[in-house]
């Protein structure tokens, strides 16, 4: 089972006895990086004795540390720490010649894990080279490659997997790796690293409590399904919560995971390769994932746009549980819709799956976007009205203002300072619905509260949606409490 590593990279041995005790979650190892600690603490490393195996790393600046002193010092210290006992672990780079170091370790039956870093990419033949940095057979090698694209994604896995079975530390760094790190075991990785906040001590790093309750990393074995979630930006979103909790409480040996993509074509072939059983698809991907699939749905033929996809005897099947995920609150909240004038702003996917789900309710519907050839198209294929979004379509906007919708990424950080509706003033009867739940009021529906309007987040859409992805992934109703 692989391991849960917390690194620490505090100045001090007290600070660090302070965070490690202090963990919430419990973890399997914990690395002590000796280049954090300041130089009183990096010779007392006796001082530092808890209830788990240590690794102890005295990172150099051109392998992603801090320390760029003097190499003898270096050795010196790593030595007087494996001469304390304290330590099951020492980290040796691959470019460090076989010394007395070694020797001691070996004496003192410190396991070395010789290591190399890449921070500029996946290298070709990652497996061969990562295999042959071993200068002992007793030793643990340790590859930390930094994931630039989906395409070196894909090679990590191909590499990793070749060598499923060997005893070795894999990961990738970055966004792109973030699942990686997750999927450990499934890689036989030895461990995975965590640590209090991700980017300091490496790139892309969660914390302990996050691997373990969001991801439920000690569960994870090589069975587990793998499900996840397609994006650009893809990192900042709540649906590995909502889907992870769900199988968490029906006992599912499943997990939910982010990948970051560039490119979808490369992305199925990843998918293919760790068997994932359904994903979801976010911005900008819910149009372009569609002519990739072997098979859609009528809705997403007819909205135009697809964000769950999930594999069904090998074939990809493209649904659209956005659009109920976004009605079904806005009833619940408003009310009937039949007749009743609404505005939509945005002419993009979340604006095609909101204008036919309000169709559908027998809405009279405006469009309003700030490329007005796209509200155009759009008015044509909904057959509905549509006007620029600016001043001189405030009256048509009080005309259908029953209920104003709001479905573009303006209010959504980094455009958390921008209106959409800037120019109009509500009376106060307008219904409001935003479609972003980051934050929880953009400015839109704010000015709108504060006008007296009722208003309504995307959080509801998104637990809505989610759960009809679960259904779709699981073949279980979510277990809502
Ligand atoms: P999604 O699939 O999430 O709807 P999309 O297809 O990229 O994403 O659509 C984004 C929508 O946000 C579009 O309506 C876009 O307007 P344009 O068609 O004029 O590009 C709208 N949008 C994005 N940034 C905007 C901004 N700064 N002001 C107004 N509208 C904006």
């Amino acid at each position: 089972m692989s391991r849960l590593c917390f690194v620490l990279t505090e100045n001090s041995i007290e600070e660090c006895l302070e965070v490690y005790n202090n963990l919430e979650t419990k973890v399997d190892i914990v690395e002590l990086r000796l280049d954090f600690l300041n130089e009183e603490s990096q010779s007392n490393l006796d001082k530092f004795k808890i209830d788990v195996p240590v690794i102890l790393t005295f990172r150099k600046k051109v392998d992603g540390g801090l320390y760029d002193g003097d190499e003898e010092y270096r050795l010196c210290i790593l030595k007087k720490g494996i001469e304390t006992g304290n330590y099951s672990f020492v980290d040796l780079e691959e470019d460090l010649p076989v010394t007395d170091l070694d020797t001691l370790a070996k004496d003192k039956g410190v396991r070395v894990i010789r290591s190399f870093h890449d921070f500029n990419g996946v290298p070709e033949n990652l497996a061969n080279r990562l295999m042959g940095i071993k200068k002992d057979s007793d030793e643990i090698p340790k590859a930390a490659v930094m994931i630039n694209s989906i395409k070196e994604l894909l090679s990590f896995y191909k590499e990793a997997q070749s060598i499923a079975n060997e005893e070795k530390i894999i990961l990738g760094m970055g966004n792109y790796g973030f699942n990686t790190r997750i999927l450990a075991e499934k890689i036989g990785s030895y461990l995975t690293f965590t640590s209090k906040e991700s980017g300091k001590a490496a790139p892309g790093h969660a914390t302990p409590d996050v691997l373990d309750s969001v991801y439920r990393f000690k569960n994870i074995n090589s069975d587990t399904n793998v499900m996840g979630i397609i994006g650009n930006p893809v990192m900042h979103t709540k649906s590995p919560v909502i889907h992870n909790k769900g199988y968490k409480q029906l006992g599912l040996d499943s997990t939910y995971v982010p990948f970051e993509v560039d490119d979808l074509s490369l992305f199925l072939e990843v998918a293919s390769m760790l068997d994932i059983k359904g994903f979801s698809v976010t911005v900008p991907f819910k149009n372009d994932i569609i002519p990739l699939l072997d098979s859609i749905t009528d809705g997403v033929k007819e909205i135009g746009a697809c964000n769950t996809v999930t594999n069904i005897d090998g074939k990809w099947i493209g649904e659209n549980t956005d659009y109920v995920g976004f009605i079904n609150p806005l009833i619940r909240e408003y009310g009937d819709l039949r007749g009743k004038k609404v505005s939509v702003i945005g002419a993009g996917g979340a604006a095609k799956a909101a204008l036919f789900a309000l169709k559908n309710e027998g809405a009279e519907v405006l469009i309003l976007n700030r490329t007005v050839e796209k509200a155009k198209e759009l008015a044509e294929q909904f057959n509905v009205k549509y006007c620029p979004l600016n001043s001189e379509s405030a009256e048509d906007i009080k005309e259908y203002s029953d209920v104003i919708v709001q479905t573009t990424n303006v209010g959504m950080h980094p455009l958390e300072h921008i209106d959409p509706l800037s120019f109009y003033n509500f009376t106060g009867n307008e219904f409001l619905y935003d479609i972003i739940y980051a934050p929880e009021e953009t400015l839109f529906l704010k000015k709108g509260k504060e006008a007296g309007c009722k208003i309504l987040n995307g959080w509801d859409m998104l637990l809505e949606q989610g759960y009809r992805q679960f259904k779709l992934f699981t073949g279980y109703d979510y277990p809502i409490k």
